[in-house]
């Protein structure tokens, strides 16, 4: 089992394929040519966010038999090139949940306090607290856009500090909103029009790229918090910017702005705007986590083996 690690994993993750027998290369400065220049002599390939698995990538790769995505979700994996030459896909769904549903309310304590823009005037030697008066949590109205596994954690977190959370998610049942204690909303512009806070939590689809812009915008409550922890564009950049001009938002938290991984998001000129490097699931215990987990899949789908997440 010869596997190519082309971005950084646990070290965990590591010890994991190479007990089981593998043979592993990390190399995690690659450029495209070189991994396209190599790839055909791995069996499995384990990638995080920045390797995009595509067609091109496919071709080259003539013994590739799994690609494993060190992460939740396979938005960097063209599935339909993989499918088709029998190459199964692993991702880790559950293995980093925590972690991003704490940066998300990590981006919301952030925003809501300006806690780094105090911290950069203060470190400049400044102490001056003037423009910058937060926003109390309690008693304010949380919406979640997708009330799926990072929403939920999210959303029981938030009612311990008193918030009043409601939810869009038309495609989870009645009784799952119940059992959260979130009040759901029927359609989204309602869900705008109430809420103080917005966080995004759905998987970046068709339907979801640009499902918060201009029009949902013109709802929206004047003067929100917009939180965006879960994938580039499911809040609308340009839209968001205009919004934040109208005073329709007053401040967002990014963890992941476009253009990733190059730092071009027209976000990053703009005040109380505040922008992490797609860090959602950058600590120790996600890392283990992910690390071990997507070992484990892609030894178990090289063996022939049942695969929870593929
Ligand atoms: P999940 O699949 O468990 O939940 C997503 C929810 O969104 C589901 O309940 C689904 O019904 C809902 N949904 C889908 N389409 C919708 C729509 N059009 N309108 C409203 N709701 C809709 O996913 P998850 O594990 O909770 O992940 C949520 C997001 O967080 C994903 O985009 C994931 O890629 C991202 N994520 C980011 C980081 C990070 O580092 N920032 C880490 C992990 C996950
Ligand atoms: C994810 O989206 O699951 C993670 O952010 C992936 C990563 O850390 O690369």
């Amino acid at each position: 089992m010869k596997i190519l690690i082309s971005e950084q994993i646990a070290q965990k993750g590591v010890e994991k394929l190479t007990q089981e027998g593998a043979s592993v290369d990390i190399k995690t400065n690659l450029s495209r040519e070189e991994l396209l220049a190599i790839i055909g002599e791995y069996d499995a390939l384990i990638v995080r966010s920045n390797t995009k698995v595509n067609e091109e990538l496919y071709q080259k790769a003539t013994r590739l038999k799994v690609v494993g995505r060190a992460g939740n979700g396979v938005d960097n994996i063209e599935m339909n090139g993989a499918t088709k030459r029998g190459i199964i896909v692993v991702n880790t769904p559950e293995s980093n949940i925590v972690s991003a549903a704490e940066l998300s309310i990590g981006l919301l304590f952030a925003t809501c306090r300006n806690i780094p823009q105090l911290h950069n005037r203060l470190q400049e030697r400044v102490w001056d607290r003037s423009g910058l008066k937060g926003m109390e949590l309690q008693g304010k109205t949380v919406g979640i856009v997708g009330l799926g596994r990072i929403g939920s954690l999210v959303a029981t977190r938030l009612k311990s500090f008193g918030m009043n959370i409601i939810a869009y998610d038309p495609y989870i049942s009645d009784s799952r909103f119940k059992n959260l204690g979130v009040e759901k909303q029927e359609k989204l512009e309602d869900l705008m029009s109430k809420c103080d806070i917005l966080t995004v939590h759905t998987p970046k689809t068709e339907e979801t790229y640009g499902m918060i812009g201009k029009d949902q915008f013109k709802a929206a409550k004047k003067g929100m918090t917009v939180i965006n922890c879960a994938r580039a564009g499911i809040v609308n950049e340009a839209a968001l910017i205009e919004a934040m001009k109208a005073n329709i938002v007053k401040r967002a938290g990014v963890d992941v702005p476009e253009g990733e991984p190059e730092p071009t998001s027209p976000l990053l000129d703009v005040d109380n705007v505040i922008i992490t490097p797609h860090a959602g699931a950058d600590t120790v215990e996600a890392q283990d986590n992910v690390g071990i987990t997507v070992a484990q899949e892609v030894i178990a789908a090289l063996r022939g083996e049942m695969v929870p997440n593929a």
